[in-house]
C-alpha cells in the first residue's frame, strides 16, 4: 500500500470528502456516496456510516434554512426543552422534519460548543444563544 493510499482511507478523509460533496451539490444521495466510496477506494458502508453519524451532514433533502437545536444536558438544564417546544409550535413540525413550504428543517443535535450561551441553536451558520421561548418567533422571522 502506498503512503498516499493509506492517507486516503482514513475516516477524516471520508468526512472531508463528504463535506465537500455536500457543499458542492447539497444532500448526500446514495449515488453521491457510492461515487465517493469508489473514488476513495473504501466500502460504501463506510461512507454511509460517516454520513449518517455527523449531524452536519445530510442524507435527505433539507429546507432552505436548517435549525439545529442543542439537546445536550447543559442546554436541557437551562430550559432547552421549552425552547424546543416553542420551535415545534412555531413551525408546526417536530424535530427531524421539514416544513411543508421547505422554509425550515428542524433538527435536534448534541452539543454544538456553545454551552456558555445555553440554551443554544444554529440556523444555517448563524449562532443563537441564551434562547428563551419568547425569542423564537423573532429569530425565525429573519429567515425566508
Ligand atoms: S450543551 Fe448545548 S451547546 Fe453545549
Amino acid at each position: 500500500m502506498t503512503k498516499k493510499a493509506a492517507r486516503v482511507k482514513t475516516p477524516d478523509n471520508i468526512l472531508m470528502a463528504l463535506q465537500e460533496a455536500q457543499a458542492r451539490s447539497g444532500p448526500l444521495t446514495p449515488e453521491v456516496m457510492a461515487g465517493l466510496a469508489a473514488s476513495l477506494g473504501v466500502p460504501s458502508n463506510d461512507v454511509y456510516g460517516v454520513a449518517s453519524f455527523y449531524s452536519f451532514l445530510s442524507i435527505r433533502p433539507l429546507g432552505r434554512n436548517v435549525i439545529r437545536v442543542c439537546q445536550s444536558l447543559p442546554c436541557h438544564l437551562k430550559e432547552g426543552q421549552a425552547v424546543i417546544d416553542a420551535i415545534r409550535k412555531a413551525l408546526g413540525v417536530g424535530p427531524g422534519r421539514t416544513t411543508e413550504d421547505s422554509r425550515f428543517t428542524f433538527e435536534l443535535v448534541n452539543c454544538i460548543g456553545l454551552c456558555d450561551g445555553a440554551p443554544a441553536m444554529l440556523i444555517n451558520h448563524d449562532v443563537h444563544t441564551d434562547l428563551t421561548p419568547g425569542k423564537i418567533a423573532g429569530i425565525l422571522q429573519k429567515y425566508k
